[in-house]
């Protein structure tokens, strides 16, 4: 049977000038009340070059401990290779339907990656107006070659040479946020997976929206890797919550923007939080955005780091394999 994908629902919705019931949120979720608007949140914005790396390590640590959220820049991708990214994953969206179903993810499938639309239903039943693509795209001996696409014919240089600048920055910021807790450099790392870390591209694409005001791209969530390294599209869409509600967060052109996720707020025990967002659809624009989540190898052990814990500051997560971790989150078992 064929999926729908949310970007047919979309066109069939932009001539009705309405959308179906299962994408209209209950009213404490729908973004036209829940917004507060006006204010477009000052989210922290560091710069990734400056000379003053002690400087960098406190902006880091005070902008993961109260926000889980910062927007970096000068961090040495070069604008071309952002963009080029973003073409290539916009191109594959724009093919034919039938083109995109090739790399369809695989019915019954337990890895994330491939094209799709979120299957199951949220809680009370509501859909995400957002269709995706996922692959891998680090370790080179773990990426499925099968789940990029071959249309455009660039888009595996693209891709390739956005992961190699990715890197660099990811590994500049671990050894960071590792210095920002009181520990070696390596040692955060070292403990969510090393040169073992994986790296599980995104792309989300938003169709553009009748309804902007009772519809959301992506409900309520905290990322469950350890963090998440973002570009989007110009058209802005991530919100995250403060003090139960939800602001806009202002779009800087070619920052990436980097949220820490549940498995660095376990390791660092709570210091570094893992920020509460979601995303909102346009009337007009399709929005896009590029996440790349960094995933601990499944048997990892991910849990608050000894030097972290003592008689005075008890552990305040328990220690547990990556793979039983995503396994408790995605059928919403307590952890
Ligand atoms: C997400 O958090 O899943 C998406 C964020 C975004 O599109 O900006
Ligand atoms: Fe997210």
């Amino acid at each position: 049977m064929e999926v729908e994908r949310v970007q047919a629902i979309a066109t069939l919705s932009m001539s009705m000038n309405t959308i179906p019931h299962e994408f209209i949120r209950s009213e404490n979720e729908q973004p036209a009340s829940t917004t507060v608007h006006g204010s477009i949140l000052e989210v922290p914005i560091i710069d990734l070059n400056d000379p003053d790396e002690e400087k960098v390590v406190k902006l880091i640590a005070k902008a993961s401990s109260e926000w889980g959220l910062f927007l970096i820049v000068n961090h040495k991708i070069p604008s071309e290779v952002i963009e080029k990214l973003q073409r290539v994953g916009k191109e594959f969206f724009e093919l034919p339907q039938h083109e995109k179903e090739v790399y369809a993810k695989p019915a019954g499938c337990k890895s994330m990656e491939g094209y799709g639309t979120k299957l199951q239903k949220e809680v009370e039943g509501k859909k995400a107006w957002v269709d995706h693509l996922f692959h891998k795209i680090w370790p080179p001996s773990l990426i499925n070659y099968q789940f990029w696409p071959k249309n455009p014919p660039s888009y595996r240089e693209a891709n390739e040479q956005y992961t190699n600048y990715l890197r660099e920055v990811a590994d500049k910021l671990l050894k960071y946020l590792s210095l920002g807790l009181g520990l070696e450099e390596h040692e955060m790392k070292e403990a969510i997976g090393g040169d073992n870390l994986e790296y599980l591209l995104k792309i989300n694409y938003y169709p553009p929206c009748p309804r902007p005001d009772l519809a959301l791209g992506v409900a309520a969530h905290t990322d469950l890797c350890t963090m998440t390294l973002l570009v989007p599209n110009d058209v802005p869409g991530l919100q995250v919550s403060r003090d139960g509600q939800w602001f806009d967060v202002k779009y800087i052109p070619n920052a990436l923007i980097v949220h820490i996720g549940d498995q660095i707020e376990i390791f660092s025990n709570g210091k570094y939080k893992a920020v509460l967002h979601r995303t909102t659809v346009n009337r007009q624009k399709t929005r896009m955005s590029w996440p790349v989540f960094l995933e601990p190898p499944s048997d990892q052990v991910i849990g608050p780091h000894p030097k972290l814990v003592d008689q005075g500051n008890p552990a305040k997560y328990k220690s547990k394999k990556f793979g039983d971790y995503l396994y408790c989150k995605l059928n919403k078992i307590p952890q």
